[in-house]
């Protein structure tokens, strides 16, 4: 008998969730313009699928994870991975659940961060085979032939375990100031109001949940974290730019291009959007900042004449 009801049920839930799924297909219909949660909500029925099949066939449904361990109160010995063996039917379907199981019932010691077990947070954010993402939302790979490896978000200072130190990543979202500021009352005196297009150009801006997972997959984050503010802060900060009851557009967009490192270290290699568990872009955010900025530039004379003669050629 199948001892877990999501094991159980776990097909027939998500599907109930996830209104008119397509089961051939696997196709979301209400996932639509979210291909992160679209490839984890299937992944959650491809490891669901492999379960039942293990069970049914008996093969084992014990998996290996491999969790970096590394503690103040032990700083001479160097950081390592520490094995964890855990029986699949008997723990949720998500890399937290894991986590949960293992501190709970094995290892209390073990340190992460994590709140509300659903993706808004942005707390549980940590490598997962290699990618950056909230472990929350990051269905288990029930292959149970490989260990799956979890490590704390890449370059940054370790506090514990899977903890890491945000201090920097904080600091330079309040750089950006992201608040509202306005140099008059609201009309009437009670709110500022927006129409539906002005409030539709915040989507997929006000939805980041800074997490860092983006930033901290950046190369020109990694070797400049202190100059370049990184994709999570220049996403804010384009939130801002873009808000049509904020009248310090102009001075926000100043403020990021004094000096060619807070908003041009960025090269637009892209980690940052491909890697962004709440499907959001960064780099488009900050490319839009940049022609922005580039658009604001007065054309000096010398340079007209050049396109002139450049045309007359
Ligand atoms: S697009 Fe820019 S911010 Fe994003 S990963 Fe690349 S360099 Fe970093
Ligand atoms: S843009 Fe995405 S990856 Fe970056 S902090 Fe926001 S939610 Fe996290
Ligand atoms: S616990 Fe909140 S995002 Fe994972």
């Amino acid at each position: 008998m199948l001892k877990r009801s999501w094991l159980k049920d776990g097909y027939k839930k998500v599907a109930d969730v996830l209104t008119k799924i397509d089961h051939k297909n696997r196709d979301f219909p209400t996932l639509k313009g979210h291909p992160a949660a679209q490839q984890h909500a299937e992944q959650v029925l491809e490891t669901h699928d492999t379960l039942k099949h293990s069970f049914k066939t008996g093969d084992g449904l014990k998996k290996e994870f491999k969790i970096y361990r590394w503690s103040p109160d032990n700083p001479n010995q160097k950081p390592f991975l520490q094995s964890y063996f855990l029986d699949l039917s008997k723990c949720g379907p998500m890399v937290l659940d894991v986590l949960q199981k293992i501190k709970g019932e094995e290892d209390s010691s073990l340190s992460y961060r994590r709140s509300c077990r659903e993706g808004i947070c942005g707390s549980c954010a940590m490598n997962i085979d290699g990618t950056n993402t909230v472990a929350c939302l990051k269905p288990i790979n029930a292959d149970t032939t490989s260990a799956t490896v979890i490590t704390p978000l890449p370059h940054m200072y370790v506090i514990k375990d899977l903890v890491v130190d945000m201090t920097n990543f904080y600091q330079q979202y309040k750089l950006i100031e992201p608040w509202l500021k306005t140099k008059k009352p609201p009309p009437g005196g009670r709110e500022y109001r927006q129409t539906i297009g002005e409030r539709k150009r915040l989507d997929g801006l006000y939805e980041c949940i800074l997490c860092a997972c983006c930033s901290t997959s950046c190369p020109s984050y990694w070797w400049n974290p202190e100059e370049f503010l990184g994709p999570a802060a220049l996403l804010h900060a384009y939130r801002w730019i873009s808000d049509s009851r904020d009248d310090f557009t102009e001075e926000r967009v100043q403020a990021l291009t004094e000096g060619q490192e807070r908003l041009y270290r960025c090269r637009t290699i892209k980690n940052c959007t491909a890697t962004c568990p709440k499907s959001l872009n960064p780099a488009n955010a900050i490319n839009k900042i940049k022609t922005r900025h580039l658009l604001s530039q007065p054309v000096e004379k010398g340079e007209d004449k050049d396109w002139q003669s450049f045309g007359e050629a």
